[in-house]
Parts: structure tokens; sequence; C-alpha cells
């Protein structure tokens, strides 16, 4: 039985004085629950220390954006795996599509970052998608097929336990339309079977394969009930903690109709 994941991307929004607020309303509105989740908060990076102050640990973890493919150097304005490690995250996002798009990253960024951050002991949320074009087309599954294809070979220590996936449709992401749950469904069911491909069937079974893209909480559960999504990547909703512990609720409601 895998664990759902309900993972915040507060993206470029919350300083530090805010985003401490933020967590410390969403790690209250949690507390003394029991949850069958892992429940995470991927502030800027500026806003890192401020939230480590309250949410590090249980029952919310923390996490970055996204993380430097380098180790450490004369490399300008960029945050090392290892730094992210020592202010408390255990967690990294990579491969958002606001990377692939504003900062032209791709397969050999990904593989790099993602590597980076197996060295420094942080799990990776790896994600992936296609644009509103591509679906127009009728290319989603090749799509997805080449963008997991051209990472996960080379991921010579990913498994189950450090790496999750995120399936997020561009043309949903802060756009208020969402995927249905039957084409969440099918995209996850898709992405599964090339991890089994890939990576063998013990570690497809067991991988977290998370959707994000204008997921709130009157969605949540009926996509998180889905045979193969395991949670959410929020944007837009994780930036109000009754919004946020909606979507935790929604999945904690998945998981009781299983
Ligand atoms: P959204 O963003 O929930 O605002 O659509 C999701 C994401 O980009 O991870």
């Amino acid at each position: 039985m895998r664990r759902y994941m309900v993972a915040g991307n507060w993206k470029m929004n919350m300083g530090p004085a805010a985003g401490r607020e933020l967590a410390a309303a969403v790690q209250q509105k949690l507390a003394g629950r029991e949850l069958g989740g892992d429940v995470l908060v991927c502030p800027p990076y500026a806003t890192l220390p401020a939230v480590a102050e309250v949410a590090a640990g249980q029952p919310l973890l923390l996490g970055a954006q996204d993380c430097s493919d380098q180790v450490s150097g004369a490399y300008t304005g960029q945050i090392s795996a290892g730094m992210l490690a020592e202010v408390g995250c255990r967690w990294v996002i990579v491969g958002h599509s606001e990377r692939r798009q504003f900062q032209r990253e791709g397969d050999e960024d990904f593989v790099a970052k993602i590597t980076r951050a197996f060295d420094e002991g942080l799990k990776v949320i790896f994600c992936y998608g296609e644009l509103l074009e591509e679906r127009k087309l009728g290319r989603q599954a090749d799509v997805v097929r080449d963008q997991l294809k051209g990472v996960l070979p080379r991921l010579t220590a990913a498994d189950a336990g450090n790496l999750v996936l995120a399936y997020e449709p561009v043309w949903a992401i802060g756009t208020g339309e969402t995927a249905s749950p039957e084409q969440a469904q099918e995209m996850h069911a898709q992405s599964r079977q090339l991890v089994a491909d890939i990576m063998g069937y013990p570690e497809a079974a067991n991988m977290r394969i998370l959707y994000g893209g204008s997921c709130k909480p009157s969605n949540a559960e009926e996509l998180m009930g889905q045979t193969d999504v395991d949670g959410g990547l929020i944007g837009g909703a994780s930036l109000k903690s009754d919004d946020f512990v909606g979507i935790v609720d929604g999945a904690e409601a998945a998981l009781a109709n299983t």
C-alpha cells in the first residue's frame, strides 16, 4: 500500500515572515492527527530557514523547489543540494514545467540535479507532463514516455523510497482547469507501466505518482481516489492553510475509501 503525499509548491511566494506564519498554521491544523501519508511544503530558498523553525519534522516535512546540478564552487546564484539538506530539507522538486519553460532545463540537467540530491541524502519529486498543444495533437502519451525515458534509466540510485513522480499536465497548472479523474488515471497508469519497464515491477508498484495542476479541496478526494494517483503537488492552493489542509483531508478521505 502506497502512502499518499501532499506536497505544497509555494513557487516564488511567501517571504520568511509570511512563510513562517503559513507553515505554523498548517502545522497547527495537522497537530495531533494520525495521517496516512506524508505532507510536505516547498518554500522559496530564502524562506527555508524560517519555515524549518516551525515545520521541519512531523507531521510537516520540508522541501525545496530546485537545486544546483553542481556540488559547490563558482556558480553564482545557485544553491547546492548539500545546503538544502543542511537547512532541514528532506525533499527537492526537480523538473518542474516552470524550470523547463523559463530556465530551459532538460533531461541532462534533471539527471545531474537528481544525482546531486541523492548524493546528499535528499529525496526527489520529479515532475513531467505535456503542454496544451501536445494534448490537442493527442501526443501526451509520447511526450510523457520521452520525459520519463530520458531521465529514469540514468538514475542508478533511484528507487521507490527516494523518488516520487509528479504528473503535471502543463495546461492544468495555475489555470483552474484540472485534468479529469479519468484523464489523470490514464496518464498515471501509463507512467507506472513505464516505471515497470525501466525500473522493474516492485519499484513500479511502490512508486508514488502525484497529480499536479489546479488541485483544490473540492477535487482532491476524487483525483486521489484513482487507483494510480498517490497524492498531489499543489501550487496555488498550498498558499492558504485552509485549502492546503483541505486537500490533505481529501487525501485522507480517498484513503479511507480504499
Ligand atoms: P497549481 O500548480 O496547483 O497552482 O496548478 C501546481 C504546480 O505547478 O505544481
